[in-house]
């Protein structure tokens, strides 16, 4: 089947690039005139791990072309939109990118198209789109619409959109359901030469799960809300732990055994950003709005995690007693690690909050330096984090990047002025730190010192991994 993909951004370069990689003949454009002749240039617009690599060789194989809209409309039966849904000022997602393709379908498309949303859409937009096709087409055109919410993550999103854990097909006729059903078949049946692993025989089955389009459209929304809220309700409990002096890493961790709860995304620090999440949550609440529900729990999300960036910068203001005039080494500006995005990213608000109460920033980030130009043009940009640690009177973590896991102590306690670490992420160990002869300040997390290391600290360190209940470890 011929595919086209509509935008080139984070989901449809993944969704061109691996459609091609599986075998498809893809067609993708992009209405960003720099992009796209980025892309046909052979050069990167984004970074993402393997996805290069991917485009490469299903460009060198023939399967994969970049081109205008128009052309992929004509050119493809099957059209994924994968364009930007941001949000709009009152928090509505802005349809337009989307209307916009809609327009070009209707007037340059003949005959059948399954036409598919990839994109993040509110409830409904499938219908409206329905209806949107059927005003306007005027050569006769016959098509499916369907919800194919994609949740794939930055930053790993060739091995999600190859190895997902579930399909989520919205359709309202069978014929859709079989079409999308053969698009995905090799994915389904995991038969592709895989660019990530060298073995995927073991993997886990996946679900391919067919609802109607609306149900579709709200899986994807509920989905982020339900993650974004269990973020914002570490952070409160990460708030309490600060208040009384416990651990949040260990209060998370006894969370977590409960299969119930499940470890994942009971990671505090500050705050969600990127595209998706703070968008998705601001959209399902107006969407429950418009819908006369009152969906005031994600209110609270939102402004829990609204507060985080505040709350952080009270514990640097806390260290350095005052902030004007002190250099600031800030490491990491994407929102998340092995990704340049740095759109909603909380380093923007921090390094800003920063910068207005008058400290000096050095960054470095391994990928996002680049990307973060435009929004924060007045700090200095290095090129390790030594350097953006010469003369600091704090490093503070923003992006739990793998190699600030890594880092060189002794190196590091040259070039600072104040060996003073206040983390983010709560990536590092705390008992290693202050170990290396640093002050080390966390989210949740007792604050250390190389002097008085906490004893409870260390022991409960010690014990990391050795099945104890919380009873021995507090005996100890
Ligand atoms: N980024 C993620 O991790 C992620 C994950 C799942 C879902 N989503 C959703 O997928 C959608 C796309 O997200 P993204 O991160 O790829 O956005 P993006 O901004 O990176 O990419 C969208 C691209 O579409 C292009 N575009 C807009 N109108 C066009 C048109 N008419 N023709 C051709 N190109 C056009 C833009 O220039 C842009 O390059 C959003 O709805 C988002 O919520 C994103």
């Amino acid at each position: 089947m011929k595919i086209s993909v509509i935008g080139a951004g984070y989901v449809g370069l993944a969704t061109a690039g691996c459609l091609a990689q599986i075998g498809h003949d893809v067609f993708c454009s992009e209405n960003d005139v720099e992009k796209l002749s980025k892309l046909q240039n052979g050069v990167m617009p984004l970074f993402e791990p393997y996805l290069e690599g991917v485009i490469k060789g299903v460009r060198k194989a023939g399967r994969l072309h970049f081109g205008s809209t128009e052309e992929a409309i004509v050119w493809g039966d099957a059209i994924f939109i994968c364009v930007g849904t941001p949000p709009l000022a009152n928090g509505d997602a802005d349809l337009s990118a989307i209307e916009g393709v809609a327009r070009v379908i209707a007037k340059r498309a003949t005959g059948y198209r399954l036409i598919i949303e990839k994109s993040t859409v509110p409830v409904q937009t499938g219908a409206q789109l329905r209806k949107h096709l059927s005003v306007h087409s005027t050569n006769g055109l016959r098509y499916d619409v369907v919800s194919n919410p994609e949740f794939l993550r930055e930053g790993t999103s060739v091995e999600d959109f190859l190895h997902p854990d579930r399909i989520v097909i919205g359709v309202d006729s069978p014929r859709a359901a079989e079409l999308l059903r053969e698009i995905y078949e090799p994915i389904v049946t995991q038969t592709f030469t895989c660019p990530v692993h060298s073995n995927c025989a073991k993997r886990k089955e996946l679900v391919f799960l067919v609802t109607d389009t609306g149900s579709a459209e709200l899986i994807k929304h509920a989905s982020n809300s339900f993650l974004a809220m269990k973020i914002s309700f570490i952070n409160m409990v990460a708030n309490l732990c600060d208040a009384v002096g416990a651990d949040v890493s260990k209060v998370a961790q006894g969370m977590g055994l409960d299969p119930r709860i499940g470890p994942a995304f009971l990671n505090p620090g500050i705050g969600f950003g990127g595209f998706c999440f703070p968008k998705d949550v601001q959209a399902f609440i107006r969407i429950a709005e418009k819908s006369g529900c009152d969906f005031s729990l994600l209110k609270e999300v939102e402004k829990i995690n609204q507060s985080r960036v505040e709350h952080f910068l009270e514990k640097i203001r806390k260290e350095l007693w005052v902030v004007r005039g002190k250099k600031i080494a800030i490491w990491g500006l994407a929102f998340k690690p092995n990704t340049d995005a740095i759109r909603f990213a909380p380093s923007i608000a921090l390094v800003k909050a920063l910068l207005d109460e008058g400290a000096q920033v050095r960054a470095y980030d391994p990928e996002a330096m680049e990307k973060a130009k435009s929004a924060l043009p007045n700090i200095t940009y290095c090129s390790n984090p030594y350097e953006a640690a010469e003369g600091a009177d704090a490093v503070v973590i923003v992006t739990e990047w793998a190699e600030f896991r890594r880092v060189d102590w002794d190196r590091l306690r040259l070039a600072v002025e104040r060996p003073l670490v206040v983390d983010g992420r709560n990536m590092l160990d705390a008992a290693e730190v202050t170990r290396r002869g640093f002050h080390y300040v966390s989210v949740g997390r007792p604050v250390v010192t190389p002097s008085q290391p906490p004893s409870a600290a260390k022991d409960v360190h010690s014990l990391d991994g050795v099945q104890v209940g919380a009873a021995s470890v507090l005996a100890k």
